[in-house]
């Protein structure tokens, strides 16, 4: 052969680098991205394109070369080859692969975090002192478990920042439908409104079974849990109308249980507000609804 099969081999892998490189820059395939940790899933989910991309060409390309290449040929009934193993290639095969991992293990590792994932959530004063005495109170009681109050936190995407003062949402699911309460003015809704480029602290829970609160566009899900309260906090970044999907499967009409969220301007999510609550106050309405609950 004339050209060194060293060089045939780096010049392949270096087209195949390119080609998984412009393939991730081209991918689109994920819906609108409407909130602010969207971005960043995105650069995950291309980073992992390249990759996947990069594997599946360089594998399937290597599988149907030798296929052609090292076939039977006509009247050759001999053995293969003997190789008894390679050690030097035994080990690349085997760093290359973890240090892929490794490295996508962290980077998915930081995004969960810039999500607010690792925030801690059960800040809520009261919470952690009154939490043994309600459970008490509520394994004494048959009643509902979710009676005004959340009693603990299970987990979900905390704020980022925790002194950004949050809209407040307590989310209520239950086959097969999600309800929105509005603490601040008393709103109670079948849809999510929100003002965009606010956070949005959503304290959720599931009268029954376990269902799963996943808007596609927010690249969020999060689990609703019976008796357990679970927090997702995201900021809406785009005013439009997305998708509440249930996304566990929690019965006959699963399929059918979905939602919407409409991200508003901020004017115009105050006037929503304000046709909305149920007695007619002016923004006093407004601002107390900007308040976190008191837990
Ligand atoms: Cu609720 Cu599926």
């Amino acid at each position: 052969m004339a050209i060194p099969s060293s060089l045939v081999t780096l010049l392949l892998g270096m087209a195949l680098v390119l080609i998984g490189l412009w393939v991730g820059q081209n991918v689109n395939l994920l819906p609108l991205d409407a909130s602010s940790n969207a971005p960043v899933y995105d650069d995950l989910f291309r980073v992992l394109f390249v990759i996947g991309t990069i594997l599946f060409i360089g594998i399937v390309g290597l599988v149907i070369f030798s296929l052609i290449r090292f076939r039977r040929r006509e009247g050759d009934d001999g053995d293969g080859l003997p190789i008894e193993g390679n050690l030097p290639l035994e080990i690349v095969w085997t760093a290359i692969p973890a240090v892929v991992v490794l490295f996508v293990g962290i980077y998915s590792y930081d995004i969960y975090e810039r999500m607010g994932g690792m925030a801690p959530l059960n800040d809520h004063s009261a919470h952690m002192a009154h939490q043994a005495q309600l459970m008490a109170v509520q394994q004494a009681s048959t009643g509902s478990p979710s009676g005004g109050e959340p009693s603990r936190v299970w987990g979900g995407i905390g704020p980022l920042d925790p002194a950004e003062e949050a809209l407040p949402v307590e989310v209520t699911a239950m086959q097969f439908a999600f309800l929105f309460r509005y603490p601040g003015s008393d709103i109670l809704s079948g849809e999510l409104h929100v003002p965009s480029d606010r956070p949005v602290e959503l304290r959720m829970e599931a009268k029954d079974v376990i269902h799963a609160f996943w808007v596609p566009q927010f690249r969020l899900k999060q689990d609703v849990i019976p008796g357990q309260t679970t927090v997702l906090t995201f900021t809406p970044t785009r005013p439009g109308s997305y998708p509440i999907v249930c996304a566990e499967l929690c019965g006959p009409y699963h399929g059918g249980m979905r939602s919407t969220v409409v991200v508003h301007e901020p004017e115009d999510f105050e006037a929503w507000v304000q046709r909305n609550a149920p007695a007619p106050s002016p923004p006093a309405t407004v601002a107390s609804a900007a308040v976190t609950p008191v837990a």
